[in-house]
């Protein structure tokens, strides 16, 4: 006995990742069109112009100044513009996906395709066409599509106008849009997330705020509560046969030693992203993280049926990205090492890939245990990946053994969470399963995929479609439901 027989096995992308085409067909700017590429030494950054024509840049989790007039440098640039050009070259992708077999497709719609600036009352037809081609391809092939409604890329719009999610309104027009794509696709979608990785949106770039404090950022995170928690009771209403689910950053954190006052401190940063999922899925605000806001003086203003509105908006499962664990000490001199979103204590137990993500199969099925132990709803693993450099053989081969390695001894790890610890789990769908943009330095050659798309750093390329040695592999994967993998 293994994975369940309608297990979802598939992959992962986002838009402003993947589609590229960044003014086709009326498509207005977000905040990620802002970012230019960097590498593992030199940070993404975001420009702006200042009224006097004055071009300046800053760092990407920066606060960028009120008044800025325009973002785009000719002379630099942003990997979101062009990406791997899904947008026209989705119907090739998908058939390859159909190819390995997927039976799910988690992609993101973008906001800014549907509503360029976030504020309009009648959606762009050009962007809801594009989407609605794009199920309809995955579901000539049986795939289902999961699709989040919000992969980082906020209206710019919004952010410059509304100051992003501290403003109450833009509690609406995400509403506004969240219903405007339930009714289009309710026959085409029937699984959907809010907020990619609710848990580390920060600043203007995520969340469109000015300026980035904790009071600001808190009363933000309320109204991406609310903002999710009306999405779904509106997915219920409408969709019914849908499942809706919240969507998080989780990596297990170990107390670096059995001193009580390490794991005290594993406690409090459990509880950062626990706050999160707390709030979502058992829909109330946590006693713990109350206390915390009157020690600090943060007040959260709230409408009056604020609290009535997370209880009832509740997800029905928990989707979330897993690439490495961390650890907490009361020893500050321990060194660190780069992750996901973060930056980790390094774990002497554990090795780390090329960018210093610390790789840890076993710490999945820890995962998977806490969040099933904790919430008791089903889970999702909707990424999951090693992010490294792909060579290209003579004979046009891709031997990404290391790629099959790190997946093989994930997928392992997920399977003794269902067999041996009785975790429901939906799907699994690792990250970039077509190469694409890494979200935190902007390469290409920082690759993820089963498919290789020849393109570089700076854009530059054939864009054509190869596939390496784990598309194979994860073939057969699928095809057995995992039988392969001993
Ligand atoms: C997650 C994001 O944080 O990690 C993705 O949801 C991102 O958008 C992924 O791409 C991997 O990170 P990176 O920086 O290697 O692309």
């Amino acid at each position: 006995m293994g994975f369940k027989t309608d297990f979802l096995w598939g992959g992962a992308t986002a838009a402003n990742q993947i589609e590229g085409a960044y003014q086709e067909d009326g498509r207005g700017l977000t905040t990620m069109d802002t970012l230019t590429v960097g590498d593992r030494n030199k940070p993404r950054q975001i420009t702006y112009q200042t009224v006097d024509g004055r071009v300046c840049k800053a760092e990407r989790l920066a606060k960028v100044p009120e008044g800025a007039v325009g973002y785009i440098d000719p002379d630099d640039f942003y990997p979101s513009h062009t990406a791997i050009d899904f947008y026209h070259h989705y119907k090739e992708d998908i058939a390859l996906l159909a190819e390995m077999g997927f039976k799910a497709y988690r992609m993101s719609i973008a906001w800014t395709r549907i509503f360029p600036t976030g504020t309009e009352t009648e959606p762009n037809e050009a962007g809801l066409a594009f989407y609605d081609a794009v199920f309809d391809e995955c579901l000539k092939y049986g795939i289902e599509p999961l699709v989040t409604l919000c992969h980082f890329d906020i209206p710019l719009y919004l952010a410059d106008h509304y100051n992003g999610f501290s403003s109450r309104e833009t509690v609406d027009f995400f509403v506004h849009y969240a219903e405007t794509v339930f009714k289009r696709y309710r026959k085409k979608v029937k699984y959907w997330l809010t907020f990619n990785e609710i848990n580390v949106l920060r600043s203007w770039l995520q969340l469109g705020i000015h300026p980035n404090d904790e009071q600001t950022k808190f009363q933000a995170v309320h109204h991406l509560f609310i903002a999710s928690a009306r999405a779904v009771q509106l997915c219920h209403d409408l969709i019914p046969d849908a499942k809706i689910g919240n969507m998080v950053m989780y990596a297990p954190s170990y107390a670096m030693t059995a001193k009580p006052e390490d794991v005290l401190a594993n406690i409090y940063y459990k509880r950062q992203v626990e706050f999160y999922l707390d709030v979502m899925v058992k829909g109330y605000y946590p006693a713990y993280k109350l206390k915390e806001f009157e020690r600090k003086g943060i007040r959260i203003t709230m409408e009056a049926d604020d609290l009535d509105c997370l209880a009832k908006g509740t997800v029905d499962f928990i989707s979330f990205s897993y690439y490495m664990s961390t650890m907490s000490t009361t020893d500050t001199t321990v060194p660190k090492t780069p992750g996901n979103n973060i930056l980790s204590y390094k774990n002497p137990y554990l090795e780390v890939s090329e960018w210093g993500w610390t790789l840890d199969p076993l710490g999945l099925r820890i995962a998977l245990s806490e969040m099933y132990d904790r919430y008791h709803v089903p889970l999702f693993i909707v990424e999951n990946g090693l992010g490294a450099m792909d060579v290209i053989e003579e004979d046009g081969a891709i031997n990404d053994d290391y790629r099959i390695d790190y997946l093989a001894t994930h997928i392992r790890a997920m399977r003794d969470a269902v067999v041996l610890d009785g975790v429901d789990l939906m799907g699994y769908t690792p990250w970039g399963c077509i190469d694409l943009v890494a979200w935190s330095t902007g390469e290409m050659k920082k690759r993820y995929g089963f498919i290789y798309v020849d393109v570089d750093d700076r854009g530059q390329g054939t864009f054509k479609r190869l596939k390496k040695k784990s598309f194979y592999w994860y073939r057969e994967v699928i095809a057995t439901n995992g039988e392969s993998i001993s």
